[in-house]
């Protein structure tokens, strides 16, 4: 029967506890291994940040941030108070760029800074765009006569590298949809620096940062301290404060010998590749075979903004496909639905907006998950109140006029967003559609806690099952990325996971804020550190 149907779909989709913290055991593991030897896919890698910031730095640097759902150009100038100020441009990287030539995206980068300042210069107010003016950096005084020197500019490069210092890296290998020919293996500075000099652009590249450690930075700066950043965005991934001894595959070179702690980013987007533990589902293995990187990226093909719109898309499908009857919109599908990545995350956001926010007669303006591009952050995260997926209401006839009034605006969105005919959509097949994406999104708000409560007891900070840690303090995580910002329901079951795998003292501990402008500000103060460090 169509109940029975749903059911085996659903079933699928649940996450025990018991198997979240197998989950959880299996990252430990991984970790170990990540921190041990290089070439594991979970790479687990050495950034060269040795230490967060406190929020008195001071510069003005350029940064540029390229993998998520925007290319950004900005100018930080940080205050040195924890504030800083900022001024950005976003760029759009087509499909072509993604998938051509390194040296062409590299190029179109290199374009995006020298559009961004000629539109907008620095202003006679700001302060000098020179680190070596700020009295953290006065022993680096370059003695030289340069009147005019190099911009110095970081770059967020949302993407596996496997750096050697703050200012070198090779790209291990593309994710998100990003394939572009001759990059893989060579050194992202490099490259784009070279970018830079084919246009006599006078601006040096001096860092290099993924967005988790930009996250984690930001946040630190803001907030006083942080131990994790992490994104839940187009993609996935975390950057922790490790201690450097634990980081064995570092040998005795020389950053080991200094003992201390060390930013490693783990790359978790790729845990458990092999997908022994992962809760693969025909969905998942149909959105991994159909996918530009087959087998990788396992973790993240569950999580992130890119990829829950194309698993409810596989959900819906098998749905209008069910035989011996169809169980959506008449066994009719539409173009869109039919289109590989047919179906944005974003929509299925804004599904889940108009069932929490129905009641006010409004439906929600489309909310920027992955692949839109509207503007302004919010700067809170809406802690929400349901931490369950969705019933398929198998009676739609007994629900409340209200219920149904809010499944009327999730109808009208499946019309608008999928074109499907709308005779084709009845009630019912709202509330499975919304049924589907919860089910989805409610798994992968799971998938994220539970990496996060693998940091937590990693760094000591809880024990798996809810031990006691003997200690007050403050937890405090930096987030970014469209999911988490923008999602309904998404941070407050990320918790709720959380809580369930290392016990409600320790959550109550963690304050998880967005780590705004995460990675202009983080590029900036590894461009710091960097200069400092006489790159
Ligand atoms: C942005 C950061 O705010 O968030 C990027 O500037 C980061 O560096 C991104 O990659 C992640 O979110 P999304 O949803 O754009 O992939
Ligand atoms: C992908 C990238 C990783 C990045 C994450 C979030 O997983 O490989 O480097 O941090 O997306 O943007």
């Amino acid at each position: 029967s169509a109940r029975q149907i749903l059911d085996a779909i659903e079933s699928q989709f649940q996450l025990s506890n018991e198997a979240l913290i197998e989950i959880v055991e299996k990252f430990l593991e991984d970790f170990t291994l990540g921190l041990g030897e290089y070439n594991h896919p979970m790479a687990m890698i050495p950034t060269f940040v040795t230490g967060v910031p406190n929020g008195k730095e001071t510069g003005t640097f350029l940064a540029l941030d390229l993998g998520g759902t925007n290319l950004r150009v900005c100018q930080v100038q940080l205050l040195g108070n924890h504030e800083f100020t900022l001024r950005q441009q976003k760029y759009r990287v087509s499909e072509a760029l993604k998938t051509g030539e390194a040296t062409a995206l590299f190029d179109y980068l290199a374009d995006s800074v020298d559009a961004f300042l000629t539109e907008l210069p620095p202003s006679p107010t700001d302060a000098p765009a020179d680190p070596f003016a700020s009295s953290n950096s006065l022993e680096l005084l370059e003695p030289t006569t340069d009147l005019n020197p190099a911009l110095p500019l970081g770059i967020t490069f949302s993407f596996p590298v496997e750096q050697t210092a703050l200012n070198e890296g090779k790209i291990l290998t593309w994710t998100k949809g990003f394939s572009a020919r001759n990059a893989v293996g060579n050194d992202v500075v490099k490259l784009l620096q070279d970018a830079f000099d084919r246009k006599h652009l006078h601006v040096r590249c001096v860092a290099l940062v993924n967005d988790t450690v930009g996250a984690l930075l930001s946040r630190a700066y803001t907030a006083g301290g942080c131990i994790l950043g992490s994104i839940f965005g187009t993609g996935t991934n975390g950057a922790y404060v490790e201690k450097v001894e634990k980081i064995t595959k570092l040998g005795d070179a020389p950053a080991r010998k200094r003992g201390g702690d060390m930013v490693v980013n783990c790359e978790w987007g790729a845990f458990n590749n092999t997908r022994t533990t992962l809760p693969t589902t025909p969905f998942d293995n149909k959105l991994d075979r159909e996918s530009i990187n087959p087998r990788l990226q396992a973790f993240e093909k569950f999580i992130s903004g890119m990829y829950l719109g194309e698993i409810t898309r596989n959900i819906l499908l098998s749905l209008v496909d069910a035989a011996p009857k169809p169980l959506l919109f008449n066994g009719r599908a539409s173009a869109d639905l039919n289109k590989h990545y047919g179906l944005d995350t974003a929509v299925i956001s804004e599904i889940e907006e108009a069932w929490e926010t129905g009641r006010n007669g409004s439906i929600p303006e489309s909310k920027q998950v992955h692949g839109s591009n509207s503007t302004q952050n919010a700067a809170v995260l809406t802690n929400g109140t349901s931490t369950k997926s969705a019933p398929h209401f198998t009676e739609v006839d007994k629900l409340s006029a209200e219920d149904k009034s809010r499944l009327e605006r999730i109808r009208n969105i499946i019309i608008q967003r999928l074109n499907i005919d709308a005779a084709d959509v009845s009630l019912r097949d709202a509330a499975i559609v919304r049924w589907a994406a919860s089910l989805v999104a409610t798994r992968a708000a799971k998938l994220s806690g539970s990496a996060v409560a693998a940091i937590l007891v990693q760094t000591e900070r809880a024990k798996l099952g809810g031990g006691l840690v003997p200690t007050e303090e403050k937890i405090i995580i930096g987030v970014d990325g469209s999911l988490i910002e923008h999602y309904p329901n998404f941070n407050a079951q990320l918790r709720a996971c959380v809580r369930g795998l290392v016990g409600e003292e320790v959550e109550k501990r963690i304050d998880l804020g967005l780590a705004k402008d995460g990675s202009g500000v983080g590029a900036a103060l590894c461009a710091l550190q960097a200069t400092k460090q006489g790159h």
